[in-house]
C-alpha cells in the first residue's frame, strides 16, 4: 500500500520567523525528513538521537515539582505528525485504577505539554502516567514531601556536553543509589544551541530514569538558549555574536520555548511579569522537606560588559591586564540579580512557613575561583561571565544569602569548587558548592595560583596543595576549600566529569558537600569522591560575621520562632533567623547603632521592638 507523505502544516514551517528558518530544525516543519549532518559537517558525528520513534514511545520524559497543594508536571514529547492528536493526558493511580486528572495541549514549538493540578495532597506518594493517543505511556512517581526526613539530599549538576552523546550509566547508577530528594540541573543541559528540542530530548533520555520519580529543578543557562555566554540585561535584543552587549540573540519565541521546556514545571514565579519583549521569567522558591530553595535567574537581569566598562583584555569579558584596577569595572548602574530578584530574596527571607533552613540555587558562582580557562596554560585574570562581576552586585547578593545563613549551589564553571565567600572579610559570607561538568568535553578549567602557594588559613590536612584565602581576579575575597582540576583533558577518566551532592542534616544543622567523579562507584564509599571532599559545615556558619555586641534579650514564642534584626540608620535587614522558641534570645549585632527587632512564629510579624542598642558582654 502506498501512503502519501505527510505535509507539514504551514504554521510549523518557520515558527521563529523568516530570519531564523533553521532554528530547532529537528522538530519543525517536515522534521521526519530531517537527516543528521554528515560526518565532517558541524554537528556531524555527534548528532542528537533520532526524533523518529515508535508511536507508543512519543512521550520522551516527564519532570515535576509539587508544593503547597499544586503539582506542576511537564511532559516532553517527540515531534508529532500532522494527523496525530496534539493533546496529552495525565493519569494518577487510585487503588488499582488509573484515573485521568488533567489534559493538556501539546505546545508548538517545542512539543511539550504542561499540567497544573490543584488540590494536590503532598503527603502521599502518587504514581502517575502521561498518555498520548492510544498507546504512548510514560510512568513515574510523584513523591510525597519528605517532611519527616532528617536529611534532605540534593544532587547538584550542570554542563552536560552534547559532544559526548549517549547514556551516562555510571552517573545514573550512582544517583539512583544515592536517591536524592531533589535534582538540581543548574544549566547547560544541552549544548546544541540552535536545536534545543532535540538536545533537550537527548538530555531527558539520559536522565529520565532518575527524574521521573522525584522533584527536578532545571534552569536554562547560556548554551541552552544558544549562546556562548549570557548577560540577559532584562531581555533586550543582543546583536553581538559573543552576546557581550547584553540580551538574547535568538528570537523571543525560541527563548520562551527553551524556558517553557526546562522550567515551566517549577512552582509559579514569584512575580511572573515578563521582562523586555515578552521574555518570561521563572525565579521562584521550592520547599522540599523543610528546606526552602530560592531559585534565581542570575543571567536574566545582568548587565553585559561591552561598552559599559573599559576593555582590559582580548575580549570585552576577559581581563588579562595584570595592572588593571578591579574598581574600574565595578561602575555604578551595573546589575547582577536586578531589583526584582533582590525584592524577591527580601520577601523570601522573611517567610519561614514550613521552613527549617534555606538555600539558594542559581546557574553560576559568586566568584571567579579559576585561573586557567579552556586550555591548561591559558591564564586569565578575570572572566566577567561569572557572578564575581559586578563586584557590588556580587556583595549585595551574598549579603542576601548570609542574612538567612543560606548556602549556594551552582554549576556553569566546569570546575568543581567549594568556597567560603568573603564580603567585608575572609570567611564572613556563605559556603558555596559549584558542581563539576557532568561531561567535560566542552571547556576545561583549572585552579592554579600563579605562585603555586597555599593561601592563609589553608584547609588542615587537605590532599590539595592550593587551599586557603585568596582574592579572585575581580578583587573578591574567597576561601578555597576544595577543587577538582582535570588531570588529563583527553582522558575521560581524568577529565573531572562528575556532579555534586549537598546533604542538609536538619537535626544537626549541618550541610555536607560531596563531589563525585562520573566514573566513581558510590557503593564503595567516600574514598571514591574527588580528593578534598566530603566537607561538612555548620549551617549557622554561612553567616561568618563576628558579633560586636548583643541586643537586650527578647522573649520568643513557645514553639518555633522567627527573629528579624534591622539596622535603624540604614533600614537594612541584618538577618532573619529561625530559632527554637520558649526562651529568651539576645540578638547578636556586628556594629554599634540602633536596631529594630521583630519577632513572630513563621514570619517576624507579631512583636516589634524599636531603638534597641547593643550591650557589650
Ligand atoms: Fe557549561
Amino acid at each position: 500500500m502506498l501512503v502519501a507523505a505527510p505535509v507539514p502544516p504551514a504554521e510549523t514551517l518557520k515558527p521563529f520567523g523568516a530570519d531564523f528558518p533553521n532554528l530547532d530544525s529537528f522538530a519543525v516543519g517536515a522534521w521526519w525528513d530531517k537527516k543528521p549532518p554528515a560526518k565532517g559537517k558541524k554537528g556531524g558525528g555527534t548528532p542528537p538521537p533520532t526524533m523518529l520513534v515508535a508511536r507508543d514511545q512519543v512521550i520522551a520524559f516527564a519532570l515535576y515539582t509539587q508544593q503547597a497543594g499544586v503539582l506542576k508536571l511537564t511532559a516532553q514529547l517527540y515531534p508529532l505528525y500532522p494527523e496525530e492528536a496534539k493533546v496529552a493526558r495525565l493519569e494518577v493511580k487510585r487503588g488499582d485504577a488509573w484515573v485521568e486528572v488533567a489534559q493538556a495541549p501539546v505546545r508548538f514549538p517545542g512539543w511539550s505539554a504542561h499540567f497544573r493540578v490543584e488540590g494536590w495532597d503532598g503527603s502521599k506518594d502518587v504514581a502517575y502516567r502521561v498518555r498520548h493517543g492510544e498507546a504512548a505511556k510514560f510512568e513515574g512517581l510523584v513523591r510525597r514531601d519528605p517532611a519527616d526526613k532528617p536529611t534532605i539530599v540534593v544532587a547538584n549538576m550542570s554542563c552536560n556536553s552534547s559532544r559526548t552523546t549517549g547514556a551516562r550509566p555510571e552517573i545514573l547508577d550512582n544517583l539512583l543509589r544515592q536517591d536524592p530528594d531533589l535534582l538540581f540541573f543548574a544549566g547547560d543541559q544541552t549544548y546544541r544551541h540552535t536545536e534545543h528540542t532535540a538536545g533537550w530530548i537527548e538530555f531527558g533520555l539520559q536522565f529520565r530514569e532518575v527524574m521521573k520519580d522525584r522533584p527536578t529543578i532545571c534552569i536554562p543557562d547560556d548554551h541552552d538558549v544558544g549562546h556562548p555566554n549570557l548577560w540577559g540585561e532584562g531581555g533586550r535584543q543582543s546583536v553581538q555574536k559573543d552576546n557581550s552587549d547584553g540580551g538574547y540573540y535568538y528570537p523571543v519565541a525560541y527563548v520562551n520555548m527553551v524556558q517553557r521546556q526546562q522550567a515551566w514545571h517549577l512552582p509559579d514565579a514569584f512575580d511572573p511579569t515578563p521582562v523586555q519583549r515578552g521574555i518570561s521569567v521563572y525565579y521562584t522558591r521550592l520547599k522540599v522537606g523543610g528546606m526552602d530553595f530560592a531559585i534565581l535567574e542570575d543571567r536574566k537581569f545582568k548587565s553585559g560588559p561591552l561598552g559599559k566598562i573599559p576593555q582590559q583584555g582580548p575580549r570585552p569579558d576577559h581581563i588579562t591586564d595584570e595592572k588593571y584596577d578591579p574598581k574600574s569595572i565595578d561602575v555604578p548602574g551595573l546589575q547582577l540579580l536586578g531589583e526584582r530578584q533582590l525584592k524577591f530574596l527580601a520577601a523570601w527571607s522573611e517567610d519561614w512557613v514550613g521552613v527549617r533552613r534555606k538555600a539558594v540555587l542559581s546557574a553560576t558562582a559568586f566568584c571567579g575561583a579559576v585561573h586557567m580557562h579552556g586550555k591548561r596554560d591559558d591564564r586569565l585574570l578575570a572572566d566577567l561571565d561569572c557572578n564575581g562581576w559586578p563586584q557590588s552586585g556580587r556583595n549585595e547578593a551574598l549579603r542576601a544569602l548570609r542574612r538567612v545563613q543560606a548556602v549556594h549551589l551552582c554549576g556553569d564553571q566546569h570546575l568543581a569548587v567549594t568556597v567560603k565567600h568573603g564580603i567585608e572579610a575572609f570567611g564572613d559570607g556563605p559556603y558555596s558548592l559549584t558542581s563539576p561538568a557532568l561531561v567535560n568535553t566542552i571547556y576545561g578549567r583549572w585552579w592554579h595560583p600563579k605562585d603555586e602557594k597555599a593561601g592563609p588559613n589553608a584547609v588542615a590536612g587537605s590532599p590539595l596543595p592550593w587551599t586557603g584565602d585568596y582574592f579572585d581576579g575581580l578583587g573578591n575575597r574567597m576561601s578555597v576549600l576544595a577543587y577538582a582540576n582535570p588531570g588529563d583533558i583527553q582522558d575521560e577518566r581524568q577529565r573531572a566529569d562528575g556532579y555534586g551532592v549537598a546533604r542538609f542534616d536538619l537535626r544537626q544543622d549541618k550541610v555536607t558537600f560531596e563531589c563525585w567523579p562520573r566514573f566513581s562507584d558510590a557503593r564503595k564509599g567516600d574514598s571514591q569522591q574527588f580528593p578534598g571532599w566530603p566537607q561538612t559545615f555548620a549551617l549557622a556558619d554561612n553567616d561568618g560575621r563576628r558579633p560586636t555586641g548583643y541586643l537586650p534579650a527578647v522573649e520568643l514564642p513557645a514553639g518555633p520562632a522567627v527573629v528579624q534584626v534591622i539596622a535603624e540608620q540604614t533600614g537594612e535587614t541584618i538577618y532573619v533567623r529561625r530559632l527554637q522558641g520558649g526562651a529568651a534570645f539576645a540578638p547578636p549585632v556586628f556594629a554599634p547603632g540602633r536596631y529594630t527587632v521583630k519577632v513572630g512564629v513563621d514570619r517576624p510579624d507579631q512583636r516589634t521592638l524599636n531603638a534597641l542598642e547593643p550591650i557589650a558582654r
